[in-house]
């Protein structure tokens, strides 16, 4: 008897004992969904390789990109049972979850340019939106941009007009769906793994992404138009698991915040470049035509989609609605 509880306390030495701590690593399982080559892709690449390094071996990060775990709403599912530690979905797809207020950043030209978008995203009305995830499970570290959104089609779409009856493929987003109803097409949520499948088949005629995607998820081999509208912003909360982040030892999470931030730069960096270079790739297509809508049409756009944000103000919040027009000014 005294032997077998002997051999228990050695055991239970050795799995808190540092020699065998050192061996086994925290593993943060990060899942995302678009391609590894993306702004995302290239900054959850970045983390890893910072909190890797600033922990010494302690932490490993394994990256999962192109929905390889989870698609989008499966992702969010098993972050909030611990099956992953960490994802960085798109801010339109908090809905969901039961959090609307992120939808607000889906609100067509509500931003004006990136620059107004970091003084929300990293002013006071960001940081609250991120403390709503807690409830959740869920605690909210960054933002990562992605970029403003272009419109791709199997027809040209020059004009709000000719956006009319069209299928066109949204994430699960109540803004997106009053967007696309404003523009007379019809919304069709889909998850991001199955867009091309859904372009190519005609379960969906048009959609809306910044080029990077429409590029490394090789949408142009389904699509032949697009019209650069930059009508509204695709971002993302780098969030994580709230028991497994509060679990971890202080120093190591402090290591992990200043990795994140660095990371955060990075991502905020890269993000225009990225889509700048995308853009440029699929000017280069054979069989796509890239369409710039001149000032007149511009202005169509914007008295088609202006309606969207008093439309929408009820669910993403009148307060945080003024909040961020007072500090997009
Ligand atoms: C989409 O579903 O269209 C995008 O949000 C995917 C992503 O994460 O960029």
């Amino acid at each position: 008897m005294q032997g077998k509880l002997m051999r228990r306390l050695i055991l239970a030495a050795m799995v808190l004992s540092p020699a065998v701590y050192a061996q086994s690593p925290i593993v943060i399982k990060f899942s995302h969904v678009v391609a590894a080559d993306t702004p995302k892709g290239m900054a959850a690449e970045r983390f890893k390789q910072l909190a890797e390094k600033a922990t010494r071996g302690k932490v490993r990060v394994d990256i999962y990109p192109d929905s390889k775990l989870y698609k989008d709403r499966e992702e969010l599912e098993a972050l909030q049972l611990g099956a992953v530690q960490m994802l960085a979905p798109s801010l339109a797809k908090f809905g969901p979850l039961g959090i609307k207020e992120f939808e607000a950043f889906d609100i067509p030209f509500l931003f004006p340019d990136k620059q107004a978008l970091h003084a929300v995203t990293e002013g006071r009305a960001g940081r609250s939106l991120l403390r709503k995830l807690e409830p959740k499970g869920i605690i909210g570290l960054a933002y990562w941009d992605n970029g403003f959104k272009v419109i791709s089609a199997n027809r040209p779409v020059k004009t709000p007009a000719d956006m009319r009856g069209l299928k066109f493929r949204i994430q699960a987003s109540k803004v997106l769906d009053a967007q696309t109803r404003a523009l007379g097409a019809s919304p069709q949520v889909t998850n991001f793994a199955e867009v091309y499948q859904a372009l190519k088949t005609g379960a969906a005629d048009a959609t809306e992404n910044p080029p990077s995607n429409l590029l490394t998820q090789r949408m142009f081999e389904v699509q032949k138009y697009i019209t650069v509208t930059n009508h509204g912003y695709l971002g993302y909360a780098v969030i994580v698991n709230k028991k497994f982040w509060e679990s971890l030892p202080a120093d190591i999470r402090f290591e992990l915040e200043a990795a994140m931030k660095a990371a955060t730069r990075y991502a905020n960096d890269i993000a225009q470049q990225e889509n700048d270079q995308a853009l440029d790739a699929l000017k280069a297509m054979p069989g796509l035509q890239v369409y710039y809508p001149g000032r007149s049409e511009k202005a169509e756009w914007q008295r088609a989609l202006m309606p969207v944000q008093r439309e929408m103000e009820l669910r993403v919040g009148a307060d945080l609605l003024r909040d961020i027009n007072r500090e997009t000014q």
